[in-house]
Formats: structure tokens, C-alpha cells, sequence
């Protein structure tokens, strides 16, 4: 879809993200042919650089980081888009350059990439400059706040000089392709919402396994720790999506009013039902601590909780979440685990089965429903279980293989306007009053988390979690 002529200034321009992820997003989009005539891209930043320096800073960020898709002509032709302007976020340099810069009729979005503590001086100045007018858009990077209040702080500073049809919020597994399948598998087939309930689904996994550390983002990390990095915001968006009520249209506000309800119906999480893990050293490899430089931390680098939402639908259908670093793969995925059928006509001896239906979110993106057929064989009804897998890349051939990176679709998402894939102010606020006291409660007892080994699942008491309840994990593939 065409998008409109716009100026994006990238306040952070010559950071890590904007290097790493924003600006090979956009070269991407150019080269679809979605940067129209003389759109701009204008890296905002503390350092002094000319126009020509930053867009050399650029082209080498998308050779080291998007080797696949450099061409060096091509390169040449997008960052003739790129200007820089020397900013100084707190102080006046660069104000005044940046407003004549962007003072064209045009749609105007400003990307704060860049610490939030930033963000009120930010959104005063472009103010200030008169550039917050209605087609300006601004857009924030999490961490979006460290708990409730700062998180209420931050929208406040932002809502002093935008309307939050303004503010686009980034989680970006919202821009993951197989995320906003999540709401095309549930929302286009006739399938499986009627099944979609505590009457037939014994239990939901959402699983988000990583094998990095933390190592290099040890000073970030130790403050936050899995329940602030990955819970509150990617596998709360996650959650939301699985359970939400249908809404009415696939748009912005139908779809986050739906979201907003369930983190509302959220229940308290007791202590018992919460497994929090430290990483070990293995062979050279530092442990978390060294990793933190912190040898009395007792912040998570993995967390299993079992998640209960207070609704008609779901009442007495838990979820449990698990996300961690070192662990034994790189797998996200969301497991619907159905019921039993309520009566086995076949007998004892034909074993006890269930459907599973999977939703692989990376790597090897795909669905795969659990079903139950007989066992071959001459002998009596025995029944097996058998996967129809379906990888999307196979099913939809070659053009399913390069998928857009998330940043690429929210990126034009913010420039088309369309806040469906952003979170609202009010949905972030209600996430932090759910995360809140869990956190508060592991402060106030002193709790540490449970060693675990590089390259496990967790540690063990992870398992106990399940057990407890007569379930088990998934289990986490190579
Ligand atoms: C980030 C977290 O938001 O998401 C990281 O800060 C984490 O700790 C990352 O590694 C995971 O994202 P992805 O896209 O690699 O699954």
C-alpha cells in the first residue's frame, strides 16, 4: 500500500536501535517502493555530524546488520534521504534548524529512541518550536515506564501537548507477522472460535525461549528483569490476543478495548503460583551475576507463572507463561491444549488423548494441530497422536520467506496512521497495576530466584509448577 510523503526525525538517530532495527527497516521499505518522492528521514542526536557523515553511519548499519539486503546503489539512493540535525534534547541547540527542517504540510512523525526520561522534554520542546500540531505523530520504544507511576508520569508528559490518537507506542511483537496471525487464525476461520473456551480448552502455554544473556545489557537488564522485559509488555500482548473478546471491526480502538479487558480481568498472582530463575555459569561462560557485574542481585532471568483471567470465557482455563534467556532454544509459541472428549468409546486401552493446536511464533513460523487417528495395525482400536503441520513459508511459497522485520510494518503503520498494533496509554497503565504488586511482593520477602543451567528449560521447580496441576510443559526443541 502507498504511503503518504512524510518527515520522520529519529530523536537517537546515531544509537543502537535506530542503527540496528529503524533505519534497515526503512531501507527495506524503500526498496518496496514506499518511501514516495521527497520523503525524509532526519536523524536527531546529541553528537555533532554532518548530513553526509550520518548517512555513512547509516550505510554501514545496514551492511553490518541487514547484509542480505545492501546494494550498494540502492543504499546510495536512500540515504540521499537522510539529514541530521544537531539536537540537544535538554538545552536549545538544534531547535529552531530542526522546525524549518519540518515545516512542510506533510504528515511529521517523531521517533523517540531514546531514554524515556527523555520523552517530557522532548514532547515540551516540539511543542514549544510549534511542531506538535495535528500531523505531527510521536513515537515511543519501551521501556514505556518501571512501574505504574512512572508509567502514568510518562503518559502524562506526553498527554500535556499530544491527544492520543498522536502517540504510537511500540511492543514490537505486535509488528511480528505470526502475532497478528494470532488474530487472523481466530478472527478468519469459522473453526476454532466456538471450541475457544473454558468448556473445551484444558489450559493455554505461551512460551518465549531465548539463548542469549544478558551479557552487554547487564546495567539495563538488572533493573528490569524478565517480568519487566519480556511479561508486562510481549507476553501480556500475547496473552491478550489469545483471549480477547472478538472485536467488532480490526480497528485501533475495537481491538485495544478487547485487549484492555482482559489485562483488566486479570487475577492477583499468589507467590506459590510464580517460578523465578537465575542463570548458572557453564564451562567459561559467566553466570547472570558476573553477566549484571551484581553479585547480589536477585533479579529474574526467567520466569513460569500460572495466569488465571476472571471472565465468562475463561474461568477455571489457566495460562501459563515462561520466557528466560540461556535456555536450551530459541522458540516462541502459544499452545492451545484442548480437553479431553468426555467419553472414550474405545476403551482404557486406547490411552489417553487430547488436540494441541500450536501456534509457532519464530522460528519457523507455523501451525500445527494435534490429532488424534487409530494406530495402524491389525491389533484392536489403539489411537496415536499425529500432527497437520504447516510451516507458513510452505504454504504460502516463496514470498512468505522474506518476511518483514516488525519494525518495518509498524514504522508505516505510524506513517499510514493506523494504531491498531500500538499500545494505548490505558492498556500499558493496566498491564503495570497487574505487574505491580507481584513484583512489590518479591521485594518486600527478599525472594531469589532458582539457579537454573545454560541451555535447560529452566530450573526445576518450573516443571513442579505443571505437576502440580497433573500438566507438563511443552516441550522447548532444537
Ligand atoms: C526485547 C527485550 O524487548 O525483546 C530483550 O528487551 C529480548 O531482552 C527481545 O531479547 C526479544 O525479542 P525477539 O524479537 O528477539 O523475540
Amino acid at each position: 500500500i502507498p504511503v503518504d510523503t512524510f518527515d520522520l526525525v529519529i530523536f537517537g538517530g546515531t544509537g543502537d536501535l535506530a542503527r540496528r532495527k529503524i533505519l534497515p527497516a526503512l531501507y527495506r521499505r524503500f526498496c518496496s517502493g514506499q518511501m514516495e518522492g521527497d520523503s525524509r528521514i532526519i536523524g536527531a542526536a546529541r553528537s555533532d555530524h554532518t548530513a553526509e557523515e550520518f548517512q555513512q553511519l547509516i550505510a554501514e548499519g545496514i551492511k553490518e546488520f541487514d547484509p542480505k539486503a545492501y546494494d550498494a546503489e540502492k543504499v546510495a539512493e536512500f540515504t540521499s534521504h537522510l539529514d541530521y540535525v544537531h539536537v540537544d534534547a535538554l538545552g536549545e541547540t538544534g531547535w529552531k534548524a530542526l522546525a524549518e527542517k519540518v515545516s512542510g504540510d506533510r504528515v511529521r512523525a517523531f521517533y523517540f529512541s531514546v531514554a524515556p526520561s527523555l520523552f517530557g522534554a522532548l514532547a515540551e520542546r516540539l511543542h514549544t518550536h510549534g511542531m506538535a500540531d495535528s500531523n505531527t505523530r510521536i513515537v515511543v520504544e519501551k521501556p514505556f515506564g518501571h512501574d505504574l507511576a512512572s508509567a502514568r508520569a510518562l503518559n502524562q508528559d506526553l498527554a500535556a501537548h499530544f491527544d492520543e490518537s498522536q502517540v504510537y507506542r511500540i511492543d514490537h511483537y505486535l509488528g511480528k507477522e505470526t502475532v497478528q496471525n494470532l488474530m487472523a487464525v481466530r478472527f478468519g476461520n469459522m473453526l476454532f472460535e466456538p471450541l475457544w473456551n473454558a468448556q473445551y480448552v484444558d489450559h493455554i502455554q505461551i512460551t518465549v525461549a531465548e539463548t542469549v544473556g544478558v551479557g552487554g545489557r547487564g546495567e539495563y537488564y538488572d533493573k528490569s528483569g524478565a517480568m519487566r522485559d519480556m511479561v508486562q509488555n510481549h507476553l501480556m500482548q500475547l496473552l491478550c490476543l489469545i483471549a480477547m473478546e472478538p472485536p467488532a471491526r480490526f480497528e485501533p480502538d475495537a481491538v485495544r478495548d478487547e485487549k484492555l479487558k482482559v489485562i483488566r480481568a486479570l487475577e492477583a498472582v499468589p507467590a506459590d503460583d510464580i517460578v523465578r530463575g537465575q542463570y548458572s555459569a557453564a564451562g567459561k561462560q559467566p553466570n547472570y551475576l558476573d553477566d549484571v557485574g551484581d553479585p547480589t542481585s536477585r533479579t529474574e532471568s526467567f520466569i513460569a507463572m500460572k495466569v488465571k483471567i476472571s471472565n465468562w470465557r475463561w474461568a477455571g482455563t489457566p495460562l501459563y507463561l515462561r520466557t528466560g534467556k540461556k535456555l536450551k532454544a530459541r522458540t516462541s509459541e502459544i499452545a492451545v491444549v484442548f480437553k479431553q472428549t468426555p467419553h472414550s468409546i474405545f476403551g482404557p486401552e486406547s490411552g489417553s488423548h487430547r488436540n494441541i493446536l500450536t501456534i509457532r511464533l519464530q522460528p519457523n513460523e507455523g501451525m500445527d494441530l494435534g490429532v488424534t487417528i487409530k494406530e495402524p495395525g491389525p491389533g484392536g482400536m489403539r489411537l496415536v497422536d499425529v500432527p497437520l503441520d504447516m510451516t507458513f513459508a510452505e504454504a504460502l511459497g516463496p514470498d512468505a520467506e522474506d518476511v518483514p522485520d516488525a519494525y518495518e510494518r509498524l514504522i508505516m503503520d505510524v506513517i499510514r496512521g493506523n494504531q491498531t498494533l500500538f499500545m494505548r496509554g490505558d492498556e500499558v497503565e493496566a498491564a503495570w497495576a497487574w505487574a505491580d504488586p507481584i513484583i512489590d511482593g518479591w521485594e518486600q520477602r527478599g525472594d531469589r530466584p532458582m539457579p537454573y543451567d545454560p541451555g535447560s528449560t529452566g530450573p526445576e521447580e518450573s516443571m513442579m509448577l505443571m505437576h502440580k496441576d497433573g500438566r507438563r510443559w511443552r516441550e522447548i526443541k532444537t
